[in-house]
């Protein structure tokens, strides 16, 4: 059985239904506006894509590139958002018969996930009918949902902090500063981060409460079902590089190098770790809260086990 939400965090849901009321907003109306993409303009920002390290690219290829990533992280997105949405639904119901703005907090929250889904699979037909053929996305969403949940709640709650907490990082970082991108594209990203900012408090409470009612074993257990989650992460960011690196060799308009190519293919890797593993875990709040809920030894396992992602994702 669940612990009960404390009494300290029942005002922090409650304030995330008032915002998340507030700040509400619908994908027609608000975000696509009859407006499509702007090819011109790129869609990924440097600070994210790692583009400058491939120096020997034309300004255009370097757009090219930063259009297939933005359009991975796109599908990324819609991709987690699928386990996300299903897994707070099934954590709603430890609210059912208890604290209401709690319940309400989930309720909307797995709302606004549905609606982020559908946004990302227009935004996907959008990108499609503007580029050459060829892209393929490898991971299908009900595949990685039914694997991940098949994980304990406290490691699926640790892997979805995290990667609500590097939306928030992405966006303030990289997205809002960069006056370069499609104005379409950024757009989404704004109206994603203005409702992803709740998700990432409520993951945090949600965390907390279920670490609340762990034993240590089982504790333990959760630590070791998260390091195998990153590296499902990882395994998937390896086969989508690899797919999105060879889309973009075969479609950039000139023969590369073996050289350049060999180059172009390590920066990709190397860029999607940075994007959805080495950001997210090495965040400030990740590891306040983290370190809050682990002890020295369970956090030394952790790190020992990121260490070959993390010294992957620095750049040469
Ligand atoms: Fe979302
Ligand atoms: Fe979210």
């Amino acid at each position: 059985m669940a612990t009960a939400v404390q009494q300290g965090d029942l005002s922090r849901y409650a304030r995330c239904v008032e915002v998340s009321k507030r700040v509400r907003w619908e994908i027609d109306r608000d975000v696509f506006r009859g407006r499509d993409l702007d090819f011109s303009k790129k869609f990924l920002p440097d600070g994210l894509s790692q583009v400058r390290e491939l120096a020997f690219l034309s300004r255009e290829e370097r757009r090219l590139v930063s259009q297939i990533q933005g359009r991975t992280y796109a599908n990324m997105f819609g991709l987690v958002e699928r386990y996300i949405t299903v897994k707070m639904l099934e954590l709603s119901q430890d609210h059912a018969l208890g604290d209401q703005a709690a319940l309400e907090a989930l309720v909307r929250f797995t709302d606004e996930e549905l609606k982020h889904q559908e946004m990302f699979r227009r935004l996907e037909a959008m990108t499609a009918a503007g580029m050459p053929p060829g892209y393929t996305f490898a991971p299908e969403p009900n595949d990685v949902a039914r694997a991940v949940l098949a994980s304990s709640t406290w490691a699926v709650l640790g892997l979805t902090c995290h990667i609500e907490l590097f939306t928030l990082a992405h966006y303030i970082q990289a997205i809002e500063r960069d006056a370069d991108l499609s104005e379409v594209w950024k757009e989404v990203f704004v109206y994603h981060w203005v409702e992803e900012s709740q998700h990432a408090i409520l993951d945090e409470l949600e965390w907390r409460r279920e670490d609340a009612r762990l034993t240590t074993g089982e504790r333990d257990a959760g630590v070791a079902d998260l390091i195998e989650l990153v590296r499902a992460v990882d395994a998937i960011l390896q086969v989508q590089a690899a797919a999105d690196a060879e889309y973009f060799i075969a479609v950039c308009e000139r023969d590369l190098s073996r050289v350049e190519q060999e180059s172009v293919r390590a920066v990709f890797l190397r860029a999607y770790r940075w994007q959805y593993i080495g950001s997210g875990v090495s965040g400030e709040r990740f590891l306040e809260v983290l370190g809050d809920l682990v002890d020295a030894g369970q956090a030394a396992r952790i790190r020992a086990a990121l260490q070959p992602i993390l010294t992957a994702t620095a750049a040469r």
